[in-house]
């Protein structure tokens, strides 16, 4: 009989894509997909590093997994992802949870196959990771969650160093992949009924710098506008500080480049902006926005914004309420923050009390909300394209998908309209999401 796997994975884009990675090889070992732990005979653990919580949710897993490991010993669970890239980090797991048997990092998925054939061989906790690499490892494929969007990888690592945040230290340099195996892999991709694609790399504006010829993210958007069958072309995330004219011009001119940008501000404070190390300022950020919404008048914009970080004032709070209520944000991914082990902010002074960051949160997305329900009254009784992606798990008849612009919106059809692009009238806006009917 088949053994059975689960994979459970915590945080990014990046983290989803490698889970789609492990278990294409896992599928190619013989294993098959179970959502059952209880079911399992291989558990994996994608773990994500970039905040406290999603670190404790991982340690808490792990001790519920105690019980059923000595109830079925043959079980093997297997830690990896961004957690396991620091030392520190896996030696509480070798100390505290010792019923762990696979550790790896983010460098080495492929090496998966070897990994469980030393542990059967020894029975002991196997640990591999790769410290820093410079090599990208091609050729591994992914059991991708649906056939019509995918995700591509087009860089790996970052060099940007923000004082707050741990993916340089758990993702390691910057490296863009070539781009003939990025254009291969999504000519691939659209032969097999793909019809749109979001690039991945924690920085793809700065796409290419490692190449050894001249070639840039706004080159490689307009070799992959011309793949046929690929009808949309989304990518995250841009670094405000290396958003050239030349991409915003591409981004303007080629077609199946979706009208959405995702464009994490961080903090609205130019002195804080400073402190985080994202090389711009508050004045800079708005300008660069001001040129996008000109040349791009319908563009949809999303940020990434981070609240309490080390010496934020009430001052430099307010700066961020007006900098959103200036943007005026389509979405934005707020953050309590959080002190990461290893980061140049965690040793900063002026750390801000919890109960303080609590209300700023509050504060801000109670700014957030009615800009957000603002830009989607505008939908009312328009018409949008939607790629239709799932139906809705509570009523059969109710598909949902997501427009250009990255909306999510829900309306009735048939579930063989799934991968399908559909054209819907919007009838009512709420926050979040849109409610329309096809037409
Ligand atoms: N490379 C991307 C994504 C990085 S992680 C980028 O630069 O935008 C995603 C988001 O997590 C970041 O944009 C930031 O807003 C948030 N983040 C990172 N480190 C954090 C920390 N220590 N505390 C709170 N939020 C953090
Ligand atoms: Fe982290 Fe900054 Fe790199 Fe994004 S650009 S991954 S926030 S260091
Ligand atoms: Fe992503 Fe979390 Fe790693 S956000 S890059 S999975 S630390």
């Amino acid at each position: 009989m088949s053994k059975k796997y689960t994979i459970v994975t915590y945080g990014c884009q990046m983290n989803e894509h490698d889970s789609e990675k492990i278990s294409w090889i896992l599928e190619n070992m013989g294993y098959i997909w179970t959502d059952s732990k209880e079911d399992s005979d291989f558990i994996i653990y994608n773990t994500c590093l970039v905040r406290e919580n999603a670190e404790l949710k991982v340690y808490g897993q792990l001790g519920a997994l105690k019980e059923l490991k000595r109830k079925k010993p043959d079980l093997i669970l297997a830690v990896c992802g961004c957690m396991m890239q620091r030392e520190p980090i896996r030696n509480v797991i070798l100390e505290k949870y010792k019923h762990v048997d696979i550790i790896f990092g983010t460098g080495n998925i492929h090496k998966l196959p070897q990994l469980i054939s030393r542990h059967y061989q020894t029975n002991e906790t196997v640990v591999d990771i790769v410290e820093d690499t410079r090599e990208i490892i091609e050729n591994i494929e992914a059991n991708r969650k649906y056939t019509f969007k995918a995700y591509v990888n087009i860089m790996y690592g970052c060099n940007n160093f923000c004082t707050y945040c741990i993916v340089p230290y758990t993702r390691g340099r910057e490296r863009s992949r070539e781009p003939e195996n990025i254009l291969e892999e999504i000519k691939n991709l659209a032969e097999n009924g793909c019809k749109e694609i979001t690039l991945l790399g924690q920085n793809v504006n700065s796409y290419g710098k490692t190449l050894s010829y001249d070639y840039n993210f706004a080159n490689l958007l307009k070799d992959i506008n011309k793949i046929d069958g690929i009808e949309r072309i989304r990518f995250m995330t841009s670094h405000p500080k290396d958003l050239s004219n030349e991409l915003i011009e591409a981004m303007a001119e080629l077609e199946k480049v979706c009208e959405h940008l995702h464009l994490p501000v961080q903090s609205g404070s130019s002195k804080i902006l400073k402190a985080m190390n994202r090389k711009y300022t508050k004045e800079d950020y708005l300008n660069l926005v001001e040129k996008i919404k000109t040349r791009i008048p319908d563009i949809s914009l999303s940020t990434d914004i981070i609240v309490g970080f080390p010496g934020e004032t009430e001052e430099d709070f307010n700066e961020t309420l007006d900098l959103v209520k200036k943007v005026e944000y389509d979405s934005a991914f707020t953050f309590l923050y959080s002190i990461r082990e290893g980061t140049i902010a965690a040793k900063m002074e002026n750390q801000i009390p919890d109960k303080i960051k609590h209300k700023r949160f509050q504060q801000l997305i109670d700014t957030l909300y009615p800009i957000f329900y603002q830009k989607n009254l505008k939908y009312e009784n328009e018409i949008v394209e939607v790629l239709v992606e799932e139906v809705s798990k509570n009523n059969e008849k109710i598909l949902s998908g997501r427009t250009r612009h990255g909306r999510l919106v829900h309306f009735g059809g048939d579930r063989s309209l799934i991968g399908q692009l559909v054209n819907v009238k919007i009838d009512n806006a709420k926050t979040f999401t849109l409610e329309g009917h096809i037409i």
